[in-house]
């Protein structure tokens, strides 16, 4: 079968959102049998500035909790930390020799951080050679596919556009190209009706308690052109109709959008239906979460990176005897 690699740079505890998009695929892939790898993108963390380094092992764990707790397996996929396997640094290096300059001043993320540079620490060689780094990780696993959101594609480009090189100059096969697997666009909104986001401060997170998501989605916005009860609503702008497509059944869901757009149906009455349901879904995951301690985190971890670092090794062996003629000047 063939091989997936996706990673997530380490933000901590995952929301919705996450979960529901990016996460939901990853699993979905799994279960369809491809032989996955999921990583911590640690390295990747540092090249958007080192204000928030110190955090980066806490939110390793949670993240990884999140991902364990949201069904990924590590018995049947590839869980690891980035930068515990040194071959991605050495072939960003390696790469980083063949990479056009212009590749990466005209990736349209790059240009698009460095115009809103508020903070200068961003502008940085690592940052620049950002698509390079997630290159290395996709080559080294002869990944077929990588699962990404819509912003990530510009960096799958270049990614594609270095193996090619590669294998070009190399005038061999080493490297395999990846295609992107664009993840469905998330419908999940945050309770202020934009993109669910950590940095908009609008998500529900997998470790918030009954309470709090109680709490969020009482204060959630609806459709803003329903000022009073009898205001006719629209389900298909509602962040609270968007969380109903996932967490009601499908017969009530349609009956509440037939209810909204008719105003017999009211806004708290609405959110309380969401509430119940969101919080018994909920409450699985919630025990489970709890159940997942730092130890076996660490346990699986540790497991994963071992094997991944085989396979990762192996490329590069195949890398540096393209490049060197030899994997090694000492090998017997
Ligand atoms: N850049 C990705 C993101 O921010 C994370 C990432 C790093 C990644 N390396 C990768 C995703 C390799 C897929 C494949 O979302
Ligand atoms: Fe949104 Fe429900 Fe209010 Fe309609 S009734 S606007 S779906 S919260």
């Amino acid at each position: 079968m063939e091989n997936v690699l996706s990673g997530m740079r380490p933000t901590g505890k995952l929301h919705l959102g996450n979960l529901y998009g990016a996460v939901s695929n990853w699993t979905r892939l799994v279960s369809e049998g491809y032989n996955c790898y999921f990583f911590v993108a640690d390295l990747h963390a540092l090249t958007t500035g080192l204000s928030k380094v110190s955090e980066i092992s806490q939110n390793t764990i949670e993240m990884v909790r999140d991902w364990l707790t949201f069904g990924i397996d590590p018995s049947k996929s590839t869980i690891f930390i980035q930068s515990e396997i040194p071959a991605h640094s050495e072939l960003t290096l390696l790469l980083s020799m063949i990479t056009p300059l212009g590749w990466l001043l005209r990736n349209p993320t790059y240009k698009e951080q460095i115009e809103n540079l508020k903070d200068n620490s961003i502008n940085t060689f690592g940052f620049l050679g950002y698509p390079v780094l997630m290159s290395s990780d996709i080559l080294l696993y002869d990944a077929s596919y990588v699962p990404v959101g819509a912003d990530q594609l510009p960096h799958l480009e270049i990614a594609r556009w270095i193996s090619r090189r590669f294998n070009h100059l190399f005038n061999k096969n080493i490297l395999k190209e990846p295609k992107p697997l664009l993840a469905p666009v998330s419908k999940i909104l945050g309770t202020d009706g934009r993109k669910m986001s950590k940095s908009y401060n609008n998500a529900i997170y997998l470790s918030d308690s009954d309470e709090i998501t109680e709490k969020k989605i009482k204060k959630s916005y609806t459709d803003p052109q329903r000022k009073r009860r009898d205001d006719p609503g629209r389900p298909e702008i509602c962040p609270i109709f968007a969380l109903h497509r996932i967490f009601t059944d499908k017969n009530k869901t349609s009956e509440i959008s037939t209810v909204c757009r008719t105003a017999d149906i009211g806004c708290v009455e609405c959110k309380k239906i969401l509430i119940s349901n969101l919080n018994n879904t909920l409450a699985e995951y919630r025990a489970k979460r709890m159940e997942i301690g730092k130890n076996e985190i660490l346990d699986m971890l540790h497991d994963g990176t071992k094997n991944a670092k085989i396979k990762a090794n192996e490329t590069l062996d195949r890398v540096r005897t393209a490049v060197f003629g030899q994997s090694s000047f000492f090998k017997s």
